[in-house]
């Protein structure tokens, strides 16, 4: 996941692309770069470890340019370096390239095409360019190299894709498939940009590109083709001036946008928590605290009970601690016998919700100690817990809560990763914190890339559905009753999330022809199971949704989600069905970010 911008015929490219890159910040900040070419001889390559604030640092005053690409990126294929750091280079220093996705085929690419040419870094969007620079030299011309690279490029590939000819720099050569970009249509020049956001101070007329297209961009002409070579011709679309709007960017609601962030709240997390050497940033008076107590009560309301779910399963296994999880109202009326030495960790987004603070109030009042993971600093469980974790997730305005969902998972992750670690549990030491958050993130970027096909799905299954279900075992279950919270908050649709075996235990009465059943399986041990399950209800009459990680898909399957740590599986699993809730709401003409009822921050019991 990475962010570019692309600007051709402003004097102030610099400026202009340095101003993008800024506002991309959140789809990665491991390293930046930025080519500028002036058309009169002079160009720049400035690129940098880190953040855009140190590429800001190494532009020098003579840097400038009237064409440029910027990139800032989120590693996937070579660690965080310079030499991995867009813009890449050809061999013969011609073309200049920015990337945002994966090529897939890249090593079979290289073995085929470019024996003997010499990479700068590992990064698989660098035999990109080193291919344009082959084909050119075989006698194409530049837009025929770019063009027979793309047809190179296997199925499974994503790209967005930026590059200039040194030798004909008034021209910027576009390629997109799964990754956004959108063109940005200005007065005298012309931008390009991973997301609106990035371009809003010089336009808010935008055109969006289709996979497939090739655009060749100048400062006065927009020329898009098809995959098939045939010219297209698109409308812009207005991008909001007003407050609101501007901080949904080019979204149309807050829930999808947010939706959206969560690959890079991953990234981020993983930044807070860790240090590059892989220890753990977590205070150690709190992880002294917990080990000193013989047993968590996770404490929480809604989606931030469903995230407790699976935070018992992580603390359990990896720190082997006893954890018990609650629903904050009900915890409040009817306590369990406590143990001997109970410590409490209150999962709140908004750290102002009544159930769990009246909780908190009691196990002050006990003398107990409590950690708050929220949201929001200085919310007021926060300030009367004894210790507080941050989400890092940035606001989260729709009423139905995703990105605090996934982050409130990521944070008891790294938790029970530093608790185990300090306990000299194996389990936790072979458990890379910072490695599996970073492929959720990857999954998690694949899964939203692929948000028009959930959209198709929710069209057909759940447009029009009067009730439905999500069945699964195990952490499966515990996804599937977010999962149902999701879908029904926001569509009204009826839907409850079932632990797969239980449903024939009586509830298997309500299926009826057409009934949506989704099950999730992500677990190698309940899968056939689970699949009996689906054959149970398929054998009533409904419509089966499956959402599988790749090693049990079968063709069949809608929805395939990629491999991640098992325990983490809930962090890819959820964002189909948090899709296919948002397109339910939004096809059923609903408020998305304020559905009926409903209140972000629950301040009553
Ligand atoms: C549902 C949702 C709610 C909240 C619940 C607790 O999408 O957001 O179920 O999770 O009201 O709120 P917090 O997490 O602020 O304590």
């Amino acid at each position: 996941m990475c962010g570019i911008v692309g600007e051709v015929g402003n004097d102030n490219a610099v400026e202009l692309l340095i101003h993008g890159l800024t506002k991309l910040e959140y789809r990665g900040y491991d390293s930046a770069g930025i080519y500028v070419n002036d058309e009169k001889g002079n160009d720049y390559l400035v690129k940098t470890k880190g953040r855009i604030s140190e590429l800001e640092k190494k532009i020098g005053d003579d840097v400038h340019g009237t064409i440029g690409i910027a990139h800032t990126r989120w590693a996937t294929h070579g660690i965080p370096s310079e030499a991995n750091a867009h813009p890449h280079v050809s061999e013969d220093g011609r073309f200049y390239l920015v990337h945002n996705g994966v090529i897939t085929n890249f090593k079979e690419l290289k073995e085929e095409y470019l024996q003997g040419v010499k990479f700068v870094g590992e990064t698989d969007s660098e035999v990109i360019v080193q291919l344009v620079g082959h084909f050119a030299k075989e006698g194409m011309s530049t837009l025929e190299a770019f063009k027979k690279t793309i047809s190179v490029l296997d199925d499974g590939s994503t790209y967005g894709i930026l590059m200039i000819d040194r030798e004909n720099p008034e021209t910027l050569y576009i390629a997109k498939k799964k990754s956004p970009l959108l063109i940005g249509v200005c007065d005298g020049f012309n931008v390009v940009c991973s997301d609106a956001m990035a371009m809003l101070n010089v336009t808010h007329d935008f055109i969006e590109l289709h996979d497939g297209e090739i655009v060749e961009l100048t400062a006065n002409e927009i020329k898009i083709q098809d995959a098939n070579g045939q010219p297209v011709e698109r409308k812009t679309f207005h991008v909001d001036e007003d407050a609101s709007a501007s901080e949904k960017g080019a979204y149309e609601h807050f829930m999808l946008k947010e939706i959206d962030e969560q690959p890079a709240v991953m990234h981020k997390l993983v930044q807070e928590y860790t240090n590059e050497d892989g220890s753990m940033k977590i205070d150690q008076d709190l992880i002294n605290a917990i080990e000193d107590a013989d047993r968590l009560y996770i404490v929480a309301a809604g989606t931030s009970y469903h995230a407790g779910l699976v935070g018992h399963e992580l603390f359990e296994k990896f720190a082997k601690i006893p954890t018990e999880v609650h629903v904050a109202s009900e915890f409040a009326y009817n306590q369990p016998l406590l143990s001997k030495k109970p410590f409490f960790i209150f999962l709140t987004q908004s750290g102002e919700t009544a159930d769990s603070h009246q909780v908190l109030t009691q196990v002050n009042e006990a003398g107990y100690p409590s950690l708050t993971i929220t949201n929001v600093a200085n919310s007021t469980l926060s300030r009367e817990a004894t210790y507080t974790l941050l989400l890092y997730a940035g606001p989260e305005i729709a009423v139905a809560s995703t990105k605090a969902y996934t982050a409130q998972i990521a944070v008891e992750a790294l938790l029970a990763k530093a608790l185990g670690v300090d306990m000299g549990y194996q389990e936790a030491k072979d458990f890379d914190v910072r490695k599996e958050l970073s492929i959720v993130a990857n999954g998690m970027q694949e899964l939203v890339d692929e948000k028009h096909d959930i959209e198709k799905l929710a069209q057909k299954y759940l447009a029009k559905a009067r009730n439905a279900f999500y069945i699964g075992r195990a952490i499966d279950y515990d996804t599937a009753i977010e999962a149902a919270l999701k879908l029904k908050e926001v569509s009204y649709i009826q839907t409850e999330g079932f632990a797969a075996g239980e449903l024939k235990h009586g509830t298997i009465a309500l299926i009826e022809e057409g009934t949506p059943v989704i099950s999730i399986i992500t677990d190698h041990t309940i899968a056939s199971h689970t699949r009996s399950n689906e054959e149970e209800v398929v054998a009533r009459g409904a419509n089966v949704i499956s959402i599988v990680s790749k090693d049990l898909a079968k063709d069949t399957d809608q929805i395939v989600l990629p491999t991640v740590h098992p325990l983490l599986t809930s962090l890819v699993a959820i964002i189909p069905a948090q899709l296919l809730a948002y397109y339910a709401s939004e096809q059923r003409g609903y408020d998305v970010d304020k559905p009926r009822n409903l209140a972000k921050s629950v301040t009553v019991e």
